[in-house]
């Protein structure tokens, strides 16, 4: 076979003129005609397939239109014009190797898979015609995320995925340790964590917040963009015990500013996405979610609505709705308020702000009534809360006070407290779940569907 280089399926089908080229990928169907044999080769590089056309003259002829779906091959041949309707180029094949056998047990056979047996077989599923997609949007949407924020002056910090601190103080976190599990050392009948490797109980992040704030407080703008990691136990379509995260910080904001931030990015993503991802789109909008592109396009203009938390309850109250959880000032808003506030009541994304300080984390803002916090989540429709985020309280006193009331251990977040003892500032910031975003921005509807490997309970195979 002549040495040649390998140019990507997507650079082929969108050559404009014929050429003899060289093309590898894997094989998604064969069809053996009367006088010759064509295969649908994919490598990944786009959504579409290469047609490739074999004639009975190639010496493997015989072996070739027998291929199984699956197969990996490399080609050689006149890229031209296509008489069949459907596509502009083929490919006719001078010469082809097969580098990789498959046969019919190959578990990707070309009908339509649910995403309940595709993620059993989460090693293949890549190769399969919605997972190309996602997996493409997700890593288009990756870059997309350092663009705004590198485009805006933001600086990116690498925040620890081993830590000593629960942000969230939900008590969700994994535990890092190298002591034996049989035979720990003990002191006084407990666990003595300072014999740990880190001398403390340490474990994986929740959230890259805390040491995102230090960063504010002398870059002005930053972001985070890592895993996430949380051992929750709840088996929900969007909760994810591994996730990734966007988590903007910025000094001199304040929550309104916050709020201003996260509406930007939002809208920049789904602008982003239907400029460069229109051929996964088009997937997604028809076999995924119907009028998914008329909601993205709405959405890149759409006036994202604000409303107090105090007023979400009252509008929930006002509503009529028989809720599973009823709604009270002082709880927290169940996912089935969530959607109905952002399906049923606005019909578009709402930011809910100012909540009651019992319902959330010790570093949000107090507000003047001393009852609410500047906090902020944003609800989209479909996959409810997007984005939480707040201004976070600068003024170490009340910090003091806060993180008293809420039982956080103050020995282990002196560091937090120095950044409010000099130059403290005010200052806030977000977390966005890039997995929940990709769920809007694609209609699947569970998340173990837009993560490569998901990690659920019960579940870390793959
Ligand atoms: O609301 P959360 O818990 O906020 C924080 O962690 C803050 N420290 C962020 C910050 O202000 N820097 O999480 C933020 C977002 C949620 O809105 C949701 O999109 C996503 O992270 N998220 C999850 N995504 C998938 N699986 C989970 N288990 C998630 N938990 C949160
Ligand atoms: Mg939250």
């Amino acid at each position: 076979m002549p040495e040649r280089p390998r140019i990507s399926i997507k650079q082929l089908l969108s050559s404009d003129s014929a050429q003899e080229v060289c093309a590898k990928g894997w094989v998604r169907s064969v069809r053996r005609g009367k006088e010759v044999s064509f295969i649908a080769l994919n490598d990944g590089s786009c959504f579409a397939s290469l047609q490739l056309v074999f004639a009975p003259e190639l010496e493997n002829y015989e072996q070739l239109s027998r291929l199984a779906t699956g197969a990996c091959l490399a080609v050689v041949g006149a890229l031209i014009e296509s008489p069949a309707a459907g596509q502009r180029w083929e490919l006719q094949v001078s010469e082809a190797q097969i580098l990789g056998n498959a046969d019919d047990s190959y578990p990707l056979q070309k009908k339509r898979h649910s995403f309940e047996f595709l993620r059993s077989i989460a090693h293949l599923r890549p190769r399969s015609n919605a997972f190309g997609a996602v997996f493409r949007m997700r890593s288009e949407l990756s870059f997309a995320v350092h663009r705004f924020f590198m485009d805006r002056g933001f600086l990116q910090v690498q925040t620890p995925i081993i830590t000593a601190n629960d942000c969230e103080g939900a008590g969700e976190m994994f535990r890092v340790t190298t002591l034996d599990p049989l035979q720990p050392p003990k002191k006084n009948a407990q666990v003595d964590w300072s014999q740990d490797f880190f001398g403390e109980r340490t474990g994986l992040t929740v959230s890259g917040q805390l040491q995102g704030e230090l960063f504010a407080t002398a870059f002005t703008d930053v972001y985070t963009f890592g895993p996430t990691f949380r051992a929750e136990n709840s088996n929900t379509s969007r909760h994810a015990a591994e996730f990734w995260m966007i988590e903007p910080e910025i000094a001199f904001a304040d929550l309104a500013a916050d709020c201003q931030l996260g509406e930007d990015f939002l809208r920049y993503m789904v602008t982003y996405a239907l400029e460069n991802c229109h051929e996964d789109l088009d997937f997604f909008n028809q076999r995924i979610e119907k009028g998914l592109l008329d909601k993205l396009e709405t959405l890149a203009r759409a006036e994202f609505i604000r409303i107090s938390y105090t007023e979400a309850v009252e509008r929930l109250q006002k509503s009529g709705q028989s809720f599973q959880f009823p709604v009270e000032w002082g709880c927290d808003l169940q996912s089935e308020h969530e959607r109905y506030l952002t399906e049923q009541i606005f019909n578009g994304p709402v930011f809910v702000t100012d909540y009651p300080k019992q319902i959330k984390a010790f570093y949000m803002r107090m507000n003047d009534d001393r009852k609410t916090v500047a906090a902020m989540d944003l609800l989209v429709p479909r996959v409810g809360e997007l984005i939480g985020g707040s201004q976070r309280e600068e003024r170490l006193d009340v910090l003091q006070a806060r993180m008293a009331e809420c039982g956080v251990p103050v020995e282990h977040l002196d560091w937090y407290l120095d950044i409010r003892r000099w130059g403290s500032c005010p200052h806030a910031g977000f977390g966005l779940g890039f997995e929940r975003l990709l769920m809007y921005l694609t209609g699947m509807e569970n998340i173990r569907d837009v993560i490569p490997f998901p990690r659920t309970p019960g579940h870390a195979r793959f």
